[in-house]
């Protein structure tokens, strides 16, 4: 089954084609991110705009890059929430008419869903059920678990700001420019090579890692950041650079310990990350090293799957994959935008 899936929730533009949830034939993105990049964050205005003048010519490109005539696609599938309002009625309206016009399936797909479904891409290996699924994101850090395809049950989320959110705030408080995670995994990756300085003195808490719950706070940690920097006289390149690798060490510490504490408590089998913040190689590094030595401790194998980089943060080729598993049409004409979709709604 080849399914062409839009992608259009927030500053990113993606079309893909992709065969049976995992074989990509195209996948195409754009971002309007430099345009942001001057004012610190996204602009929703802008970023509406920029969608529908890259739509068009992104679809054409994956189209062409995939070879194939558009009346071979099987079925039609779009993120309808949650997102940017204007973002996502580009890519909705888009693959409304689309299946209207083509008399194909249309299958609305949730954004945090998709985040969860990218690992499936180019992935030979079967997903073995149960699964923790963590999704973090500029929007959110959730945890779920899943007990098979479209069956989640949420075990915890932030509390304020997500893991994603927290990168970009607190790079912008370092200056070190939008988005912040990226930007603060590569001054981190130069500083660590050649700085051996007493790193306590920049010490981050770890929020929420000992509490009895899934839930997640970063907030603080923004707070705590915002402290350090106003302590500073002045703030030179390599001071940047102790400050960021410090504020990647707090945040990818939380997600380990609370993503295995989870996995261990639910005795799933696989443990799935997703969203932007899991492109981060720090934390792939940790969640691989950790996930080495709880075998060895505990009898379960847990799998752990992390999508490579460019499908960890938005894409449409996530998006056909999770529409693959749902595979559940909507009539073109009932489809809405809904920028505060939870999961919760979606599943049963
Ligand atoms: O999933 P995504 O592309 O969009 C949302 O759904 O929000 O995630 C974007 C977020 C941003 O906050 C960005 O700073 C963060 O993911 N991010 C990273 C990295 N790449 C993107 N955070 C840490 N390390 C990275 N390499
Ligand atoms: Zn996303």
């Amino acid at each position: 089954m080849k399914i062409l899936g839009l992608e259009t929730s927030c500053d990113e533009t993606g079309a893909a084609i992709v065969k049976d949830g995992k074989e990509i034939l195209s996948s195409v993105v754009t971002s309007s991110e430099s345009l942001h990049q001057r004012f610190g964050g996204i602009i929703p205005e802008q970023a509406a705009r920029e969608q529908l003048k890259f739509l068009i010519p992104v679809l054409d490109q994956t189209l062409k890059e995939a070879s194939l005539p558009v009346t071979q696609i099987d079925a039609i599938a779009v993120t309808y929430g949650p997102g940017l309002i204007g973002s996502l009625i580009i890519g909705v309206e888009t693959a409304k008419t689309l299946s209207f016009a083509l008399k194909k399936p249309l299958i609305p797909v949730n954004h945090i869903l998709s985040h969860i479904y990218a690992n499936c891409l180019e992935q030979k290996a079967k997903i073995p059920f149960p699964v923790l699924a963590l999704v973090a994101s500029g929007g959110h850090t959730d945890l779920f678990l899943m007990q098979t395809h479209g069956k989640l049950k949420p075990l915890g989320m932030t509390r304020d700001d997500a893991a994603g959110e927290c990168f970009d705030k607190t790079a912008r408080l370092l200056g070190l420019g939008y988005p912040g995670g990226p930007a603060i995994e590569k001054i981190s990756a130069q500083i660590n090579s050649h700085v051996s300085i007493n790193k306590n003195s920049f010490r981050l808490p770890r929020p929420m890692t000992n509490e009895d719950n899934f839930d997640f706070s970063f907030s603080g940690l923004k707070t705590a950041v915002l402290a350090l920097v106003k302590k500073q006289k002045f703030i030179n390149r390599r001071l940047q650079g102790l400050i960021a690798s410090e504020i990647q060490e707090a945040i990818t510490d939380v997600l380990v310990k609370k993503t295995l504490k989870a996995s261990q408590v639910f005795k799933v089998k696989a443990v799935l990350i997703g969203g932007g913040v899991a492109a981060n190689q720090r934390l792939k590094a940790k969640f691989i090293n950790a996930a080495a030595k709880q075998q060895l401790t505990t009898s379960q194998k847990r799998k752990l799957f992390i999508p490579k980089p460019k499908f960890c943060t938005d894409n449409a080729a996530a998006v056909a994959a999770a529409a693959f598993y749902q595979n559940q049409s909507t009539p073109w004409k009932d489809l809405k935008t809904d920028p505060s979709l939870s999961l919760k709604t979606t599943t049963s």
